[in-house]
């Protein structure tokens, strides 16, 4: 029940999500609608919770989903340099802004599919269904329990405060991660706020950015830093990790949602769209609906960590302990609209 609570709070803000499917033609079986038993996906995602699903919905169709995977600006440049001769059929990133910048660039086509519009809610896919979230992530503070009280913390702006000078740890400007963090507050503040946080924030880092997110929570454990900004999902797999090292840093670090007295946690959300020029319309669609389905929409809350996007499918339970949350309330396109004001403020204020 947490878990719906929190995705329509997730639907106040307007996600913008792509969803694309494409099929090629090479006619296999006879019930074959003409189209290519094997499907291009361009994506950004890198986790094992998405091959594993690839791998039971060719089980299921037949269909092979033929993976290239890469960083989302790349792919959605790729994306554009190939136009009509692409291959691909789907599009997916971690990231809505990319998305919302792929059907601004014409590259995505609208779907009509009842099944998604049954289980992906109005606000976590575009007004014009060329993209559909799949599962929802925060950007939270997560901090050494010993050193740090969670009273002690309040928001991201209360992170700029002098208290916080050398304490401070999280990944580099080139991740789209922080950049679409801080294309928010532009969204929400201003231009003139964000980048007084920016400056303030890179004034109190505990060390010159570098590694993953999980890195950032291993530097609070290693006593680096006191509190670092990253995703939620990567405490879950710290905490799931086969390395008990890992184990250890996710029992040690406490969650907190940031903003909840005011403008709210920063979220994103992976989404999928179906390529303008994709040649297997129907199978792309058939795999959209999948990962939108009850089966799909469980692996991304319970191996992944995510918030799934289907509201029918709870949160995992180490989600749902953290409790509900506020998120932030801004249409999830205008990450992209600011991404590139983001990165100029960033090497502005030496946020490298
Ligand atoms: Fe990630």
């Amino acid at each position: 029940m947490k878990s719906k609570k929190i995705v329509s709070m997730l639907m106040a803000t307007v996600l913008s999500v792509g969803l694309l499917a494409g099929c090629t033609s090479n006619k296999s079986d006879a019930k074959d609608n003409g189209e290519s038993k094997i499907l291009n996906l361009y994506t950004s995602r890198h986790y094992e919770t998405d091959d594993k699903l690839y791998e039971e919905f060719t089980k299921e169709t037949g269909i092979k989903i033929n993976v290239v995977e890469g960083n989302p600006d790349e792919l959605l440049e790729r994306l554009e340099r190939e136009g009509a001769d692409t291959e691909a059929d789907l599009f997916i990133t971690a990231d809505a802004g990319r998305l919302d910048a792929a059907k601004k660039k014409d590259l995505l086509q609208s779907v009509s599919s009842e099944t998604l519009n049954r289980n992906i809610p109005e606000n976590l896919r575009d007004k014009d269904d060329q993209w559909f979230g799949l599962a929802v992530r925060a950007r939270v503070l997560v901090y050494d329990k010993e050193r740090v009280k969670a009273e002690e913390l309040s928001t991201y702006e209360a992170l700029t405060e002098e208290k916080w000078k050398g304490k401070i740890l999280t990944r580099s400007s080139g991740n789209i991660y922080n950049q679409s963090l801080l294309a928010s507050f532009i969204a929400i503040n201003g231009e003139e706020e964000a980048e007084k946080w920016a400056k303030g924030l890179v004034n109190n880092f505990a060390r010159d950015p570098k590694g993953s997110d999980r890195d950032q929570a291993k530097a609070v454990v290693a006593g680096e830093g006191d509190v670092a900004i990253m995703n939620t999902y990567y405490v879950g797999k710290l905490l799931n990790s086969s390395d008990p090292e890992e184990v250890k840093v996710g029992e040690k670090v406490g969650v907190f949602f940031p903003n909840q007295e005011t403008t709210g946690t920063h979220i994103n959300v992976s989404a999928i769209g179906l390529t303008k020029n994709s040649k297997n319309k129907d199978n792309a669609i058939k795999f959209m609906e999948f990962l939108s389905s009850d089966f799909a929409q469980k692996q991304f809350a319970q191996t992944n960590f995510e918030y799934p996007a289907n509201p029918k499918v709870e949160a995992s339970e180490l989600l749902k302990s953290w409790g509900e949350f506020k998120a932030q309330e801004i249409n999830l396109s205008l990450l992209g609209e600011y991404n590139s004001k983001a990165v100029e403020i960033m090497n502005k204020v030496g946020w490298k």
